[in-house]
């Protein structure tokens, strides 16, 4: 499994791929994500509509740099014209694979036809996937649930059409529209799509550990695994994952580095979104950071007061000096439960 994977002519290593997450994966999160070994990193989902009116926070979400590569971008719309000029201009902006967005369960989105709803309208989902792959000269990928009932028939014929239209690979989150994230991913559907089809096939849903994303590998035959929520709590998923994937143990690593990772992760957020925003953002995503450490629950409730770079940095150290000050028995680790 240590060989990593292709989408069409880009080489994936590690089986890894990092979920597009609104509002969360921008170029900081995702770098730090590529610094743990991610095989692949996705932006969030982008819309092509207001791509078309190069709107500056869209224009802003395809800010991206030659170290986090290959990178993909997600975009999202139900006009086949629309989704094929803004999957161009991705391209031509430097993306290495375009994905679409068949799997949005929001509801601003399923009402304008695009996400989810596409799975209910072949038509409209094989005339936009030709319209792109004709615009196209690099990877193209389709995101998908199970569609709107749980035996996932709609996803067996969306990726029947993906394939014809010449896709080059298919993520898989085995959930209905319904669902959201409620209940399990029917991971056994992985697998079903696996059999049926001979693109490569990215399995994705509640991968919770390394350990389960080599079970998600094993159990589905899938080509390599998608990682979200865990990794917004615990990026060492990636690393570890590597690991197990590579035939070896997962290396341990010290409170020291989780915290050294942390200061650069605000630096670079800061310097991205500017000081407000960035330390708005910062309240939030470093009480995932945190998930699962001693002393989490009042290092999160120091932070909801904050107001600048400095503070959140001086609180950052100040909890990184508190852990390590403590000291615990050799068998006793500072992540009190597992991350
Ligand atoms: C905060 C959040 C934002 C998300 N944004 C997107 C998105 O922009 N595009 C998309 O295809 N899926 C999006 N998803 C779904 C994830 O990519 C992924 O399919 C889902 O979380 C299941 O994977 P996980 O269990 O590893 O988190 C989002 C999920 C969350 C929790």
């Amino acid at each position: 499994m240590n060989d990593g994977f292709a989408i069409g002519h880009v080489r994936i290593h590690p089986r890894t791929v990092l979920a597009p997450l609104a509002g969360i994966t921008s170029l900081p999160f995702r770098q730090m994500m590529k610094d743990k070994g991610c095989g692949l990193v996705t932006t969030e989902m982008i819309s092509a509509r207001a791509l078309m009116y190069e709107s500056e926070k869209t224009v802003k979400m395809l800010e991206r740099t030659d170290s986090e590569r290959p990178l993909a971008v997600q975009l999202f719309g139900e006009d086949p014209a629309v989704m094929a000029d803004a999957a161009a201009r991705v391209q031509d902006m430097g993306a290495d694979l375009v994905d679409i967005n068949f799997g949005c369960s929001v509801r601003k989105v399923v009402k304008t036809g695009a996400g989810v709803a596409l799975m209910r309208d072949p038509q409209r989902a094989e005339q936009l996937l030709m319209a792109v792959r004709k615009a196209l000269h690099i990877p193209l990928t389709i995101k998908m649930r199970s569609g709107w009932e749980p035996a996932g028939h709609q996803a067996f014929h969306i990726a029947e059409i993906a394939e014809h239209c010449g896709v080059d690979a298919i993520t898989y989150h085995p959930r209905t529209a319904q669902q959201r994230f409620g209940g399990r991913a029917d991971r056994s559907l992985i697998r079903e799509l696996k059999n049926r089809i001979s693109l490569p096939v990215i399995g994705n849903g509640d991968i919770s550990s390394a350990e389960d994303a080599v079970a998600m590998i094993r159990e589905t035959g899938c080509d390599a695994v998608m990682i979200g929520r865990a990794a917004m709590a615990y990026p060492e998923i990636f690393r570890e994952t590597a690991c197990l994937l590579d035939g070896k143990p997962k290396t341990p690593f010290s409170i020291e580095e989780h915290f050294f990772m942390i200061e650069a992760f605000v630096e670079s957020l800061v310097a991205y979104h500017g000081e407000d925003i960035g330390t708005m953002l910062l309240r939030s995503r470093l009480c995932f950071l945190v998930k699962g450490l001693r002393g989490a629950v009042s290092f999160r409730k120091q932070l909801s007061n904050i107001t600048s770079k400095k503070e959140i940095l001086e609180q950052v150290r100040d909890y990184r000096d508190s852990l390590l000050a403590e000291t615990l028995p050799d068998d006793v680790n500072p992540w009190c439960t597992t991350p």
